[in-house]
């Protein structure tokens, strides 16, 4: 067996040239997108992925093209959410063809790589896996449904991030121009005390904040359209003043965003609703940043 030793120079792997490739290939995908959001909030369950996708219903109702990255790969909704179905990679020269979910947004999720909505991902099959081999692995994942993917010219590619502050630092690293980061919280305090977390970690990255989004802010009745309070907590608007972040959304629970049917999304069937305005106040906010 060779050592160290017996190997000249990168032992002819051209390590630096593979990199200056992926890179390369990597850089050209995202030259072509114009805006690049991470929608996050460090913790789990708040609502991140669907209000991205409803996000991606407004802004494409708004005649921009739009894609997602489902960064989540272990608990990926996307393609539940915008209705395209699993084990449907199609490979061309160009590289491999993003999913066309509801109103022709471009998804790529692990999902779409997965047999069955049931398969879980399965890093390898042994069980004493370290945490840094998974950690390395999810991050060439990652990096690879970005470069791999022949996105085309997009106006936005939203990113749905996993629950914990930590996964932006992959995403940061792949996308130094990323145009921003929306924070997203309920009004509970457990909620609060996570999201400013991530808050923090964003600041101390240098991570630009869009704003924070308060969703299940309030409760809307479907049929009247009445509106309750739902969650004992403090304002979260005083949260984004103590932060010095903008407050730009507020999103009420509304019972039809949970409801919606695979492929189908609440914004583009209750546009005029309460929730529905909410969700377009928030989508004008990101516009009026990303202009500034
Ligand atoms: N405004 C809302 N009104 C009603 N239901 C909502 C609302 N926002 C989210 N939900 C529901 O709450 C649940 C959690 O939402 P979602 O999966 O989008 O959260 P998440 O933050 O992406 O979760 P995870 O951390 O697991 O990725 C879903 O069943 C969703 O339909
Ligand atoms: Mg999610």
């Amino acid at each position: 067996m060779k050592t160290y030793d017996d190997l000249v120079g990168d032992g002819g792997s051209d390590i630096i040239g593979q990199v200056t490739q992926l890179g390369a290939k990597l850089r050209s995908r995202l030259d072509k997108i114009k805006h690049k959001v991470a929608l996050m909030s460090g913790k789990g369950g708040v609502g991140k992925s669907s209000i991205t996708a409803n996000i991606a219903s407004c802004l494409s109702d708004r005649g921009y093209k739009v894609g997602i990255l489902d960064a989540d790969l272990n608990g990926p909704s996307i393609c539940h959410l915008l209705g395209v179905g699993n084990n449907k990679l199609i490979k061309k020269d160009e590289g491999i063809e993003p999913g066309l979910g509801h109103q022709g947004i471009k998804i790529m999720s692990m999902d779409m790589l997965l047999k069955s909505a049931d398969t879980p991902v399965m890093w390898t099959e042994e069980a004493n896996a370290t945490a840094v081999w998974v950690s390395t692995m999810e991050s060439t994942a990652i990096r690879e449904l970005l470069a791999d993917t022949n996105w085309g010219d997009l106006d936005y590619l939203l990113i749905d991030m996993p629950p914990g502050s930590d996964r932006i630092d992959n995403i940061r690293s792949l996308i130094p121009e990323l145009a921003g980061a929306v924070e997203i919280t309920i009004p509970s305090m457990l909620s609060q005390h996570i999201v400013t977390k991530s808050i923090t970690k964003n600041h101390k990255m240098g991570v630009p904040i869009i704003g924070l989004v308060e969703n299940m802010a309030t409760y809307v009745c479907p049929h009247c359209e009445k509106e309750g309070k739902l969650f004992e907590g403090e304002d979260v608007q005083k949260l984004s003043e103590r932060k010095k972040i903008p407050y730009i959304g507020k999103i009420p629970f509304d019972t039809r965003v949970s409801q919606s049917k695979s492929g189908q999304l609440f914004y583009t069937e209750f546009k005029d609703s309460v929730t529905g305005k909410a969700i377009a106040e928030t989508v004008e906010n990101i516009e009026k940043f990303i202009k500034k």
